[in-house]
Order: C-alpha cells, then structure tokens, then sequence
C-alpha cells in the first residue's frame, strides 16, 4: 500500500490526510477481494522501517489503526473475516497491541477469508527469527518445509499476486521467502485512489499469466 505520502502532497494536505484517506481504501479493497473470494489477502500496513519516521507520522498511523480495529470489527464479524497478522508485533505500543490482540480474538473463529496485517514486518527480520525458532529445537533435518513452518506466515500458502502501487519497483523487504513464484503487478496509481476495479484489473492480469515455476 504505497503512496499516501504523495497523494497527500500534490492536493497541498498533510501526510496524515493521505493516511486516513489510505484506510477507506484498506475497507474497499478488503471488500472487492472478499467479492471475488480471495481468501487470503495481506496488506503491508506498516513495516519494520516505517519505524525511522518522524514520531508524530509513527503515532498517527499506530491511533488510525486503533480507529480502524474498533470500527471495522462488527463488519469482519458479519462477513466471517479473521483478521491475522505478521511481523514482530510486540514492538507495537501497549495500546495499540492491546487493541489487536482484542480483535485477533475477537476474529479467530471467522472461516471465510484471512485480512493478514503486515506490522512491523521486515521479511529479514522474519527469516531472522525464523532461524533463531529452528536452532532453539532439537530438529537436525532442516528442509525447505521447516523453514516456511517457522516463518510468521505459517498459516498461509505463498501469495499468487503481489499488487504495489505508486509505481515503485521494488519488494521493499516483504515475503521475501515466500515471493519466491509470485506474480507481480505493478500500479501507477497511488494507493489512496486504488479502486474496486483497478483490484479486479490486477486479477484479470494475473489471470492471464501462464506460471510455469521453473518448468517449461
Ligand atoms: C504507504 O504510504 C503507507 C505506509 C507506509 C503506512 P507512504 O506513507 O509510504 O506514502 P509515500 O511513499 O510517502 O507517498
Ligand atoms: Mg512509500
């Protein structure tokens, strides 16, 4: 979810505009994927360099977070969505981890889709702690399988579509691991504009791939 920043800046408001007006598309995007019955949807919402920002643009999105697990809570409960998370979460503020931990809860019995927050999430980060899980066990046969298994997104497969906005080109330390055969989708359009539709043009592309994992 890239460019709440820019979008901000060009209509003259602060970044923090660009942030709230970030969250409305969160709740449409989770929406039009639940339409077309993804069941795993994971937005990178705040990652473990996002802490270097300035302290006040850091607070803001922790209380926007807060406001948004509170008011979107009775609408995951009605559409059967478990909200996730990955990332090491207890570097989140009491507050805010409090309030996650309320609706993580509050969502575990929901079985039609996963929203996974990526928070405070660093894909080295992961695989850092991931390792450090596997040499605290007495396991000697460490194949590909034990790694996933001890990496945050244990519960999910391997994401099929990575969707960036905002034009950039890069992974910006996400999934890492588990990118490994994900297709990639490239937006112009700044994350606060994304619509209903330009998510279902990414599924459309997407649709078109032909995926052959190294084979021909
Ligand atoms: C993404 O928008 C939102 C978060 C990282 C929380 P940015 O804040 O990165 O927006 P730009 O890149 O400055 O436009
Ligand atoms: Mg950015």
């Amino acid at each position: 979810m890239d460019g709440n920043g820019r979008w901000a800046t060009a209509q003259g408001k602060p970044r923090s505009e660009g942030h709230i007006a970030g969250a409305a598309t969160v709740r449409r995007i989770t929406e039009a994927a639940r339409e077309e019955g993804i069941r795993y949807l994971t937005l990178y919402a705040f990652s473990s360099e996002n802490w270097n920002r300035p302290t006040e643009e850091v607070n803001m999105l922790m209380s926007l977070l807060v406001q948004h697990l509170s008011s979107e809570l009775s609408l995951l409960l009605k559409h059967g969505i478990r909200l996730r998370t990955i990332g090491n979460i207890e570097t989140l503020s009491d507050y805010a981890l409090a309030a996650l931990n309320d609706t993580l809860e509050k969502t575990a019995h929901c079985e039609n889709m996963d929203l996974v927050l990526a928070l405070s999430y660093g894909s080295r980060d992961e695989i850092t702690r991931a390792v450090r899980l596997i040499a605290a066990t007495d396991i000697k046969d460490i194949t590909e399988k034990t790694i996933s298994e001890h990496l945050d997104t244990s519960f999910m497969p391997d994401p099929d579509l990575l969707i960036r906005t905002s034009g950039e080109q890069r992974l910006s330390n996400f999934l890492l691991w588990q990118m490994a055969y994900t297709e990639f989708y490239i937006s112009p359009i700044l994350w606060p504009d994304f619509s209903k539709e330009d998510f279902r043009n990414a599924l459309s592309d997407y649709a078109k791939r032909n995926r052959r994992y190294g084979n021909i």
